[in-house]
């Protein structure tokens, strides 16, 4: 048996309750019963303590119930309890990318048919969600995009993200974009210095170059292919320009074909194109000043000795274009993307 307080008086029940949790004498929440709402109470509560903390609400009145308090729901997939059987359940990750207000999460093809269901959950719990996205294939082709299935919410691709108190316009559908790389977003930045000139090879819709400029007063050219990443990029540099100390070059081309052009210039080059970037460490090593500097190389690698990979196959690399390396600065882990499977960067100072 449990104690509640029973109100009639709807209007008055939320500063009861709040005066009641104040005093540490209710279990709390408020249930809806019929016409009245009940407050769960503390055992020791009785009559004369709820009318020496209430003495001008007379009808309070106390009653003993069989009452099961409904347990508040804590995860988008304690929702889905009763719609999903447990395999079921278990198949579906606990974790999931949010970009703004849109959330993509990967589900089992054959769990496909509940899709509906587990974005409406997302969003319950996750009220400013607007949108849920499924995977719907990986990440390809240049311009790293993947396809998406609209599951919940509105239809809309487009999005305001946070990262470090910056602010990005995302294109889901159109842009890469990954949430998971805010801390090495502003990693990468913090080891910039004022006066650098920084190559962001893939820039994406600029986020590190966004941080870098946000930090340090320096030159960065930020250049992408996608030609939808280079419109967000601009609004970008223009969402954020109130925090910008450093001046950002936006170039809308193969960055192999700006080697051309400007080489032999760069104190800093990123490369975080991982499937790709060793067809590019001859194009970074151009852009990068004769005297060296240092480029940031992202590469996948799978277990074991995915770190000691990862740095071998940069060393072998730059020897090929006759260079040398003076010191890797730092090797990391930046994410996992699959079972075994690691995101790795490694910071290098090159001759
Ligand atoms: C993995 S995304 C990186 C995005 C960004 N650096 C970030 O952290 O969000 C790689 C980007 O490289 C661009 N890209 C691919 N090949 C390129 C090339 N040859 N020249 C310039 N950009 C290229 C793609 O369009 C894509 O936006």
């Amino acid at each position: 048996m449990m104690k509640f307080l029973v109100i009639s008086n709807k209007r008055m029940c939320q500063g009861i309750y709040l005066k009641l949790k104040r005093h540490r004498l209710t279990k709390g929440p408020i249930i809806r019963n019929d016409d009245k709402l009940l407050i769960p109470l503390n055992n020791s509560v009785d009559l004369i303590t709820i009318r020496r903390l209430f003495p001008e609400c007379e009808e309070l009145r106390i009653e003993e119930k069989d009452y099961l308090i409904p347990e508040r729901p804590r995860s988008f997939k304690d929702l889905l309890k009763n719609v999903l059987g447990s395999d079921e359940l278990k198949r579906i990750p606990s974790s999931f990318d949010i970009i703004g207000d849109i959330a993509i999460i990967e589900i089992p093809e054959d769990l496909m048919n509940r899709a509906e269901e587990i974005g409406k959950a997302i969003m319950r719990i996750h009220t400013r969600v607007k949108t849920v996205y499924a995977k719907a294939g990986r990440v390809t082709g240049e311009y790293r995009t993947r396809k998406l299935t609209l599951i919940a919410g509105e239809p809309k691709a487009t999005t305001i993200h946070s990262e470090y108190g910056l602010r990005f316009k995302v294109d889901v559908l159109n842009t890469y974009f990954s949430p998971r790389l805010a801390y090495e977003h502003r990693r990468v930045a913090e080891e910039v210095r004022d006066g650098e000139i920084v190559v962001d090879m893939f820039t994406g819709v600029g986020p590190f170059a966004i941080h870098i400029a946000s930090l340090r007063r320096c030159l960065v050219y930020a250049v992408d292919l996608n030609p939808a990443a280079y419109r967000l990029l601009i609004e970008n540099i223009k969402l954020n320009k109130r925090n910008l100390k450093g001046e950002i070059i936006p170039v809308n081309a193969d960055v192999r074909l700006l080697a051309k052009y400007i080489r032999n210039i760069a104190n800093r080059v990123i490369m975080n194109l991982p499937e790709y970037s060793h067809e590019f460490v001859g194009t970074a090593l151009t852009l990068l000043r004769k005297e060296g500097g240092v480029i940031h190389y992202y590469t996948f690698e799978d277990e074991p000795e995915e770190l000691e990979k990862a740095v071998r196959k940069l060393r072998c690399l730059v020897e090929a274009q006759g260079r040398r390396i003076l010191k890797v600065l730092k090797v990391r882990r930046v994410k996992s993307i699959a079972p075994h499977r690691w995101h790795i960067v490694v910071d290098a100072l090159v001759s």
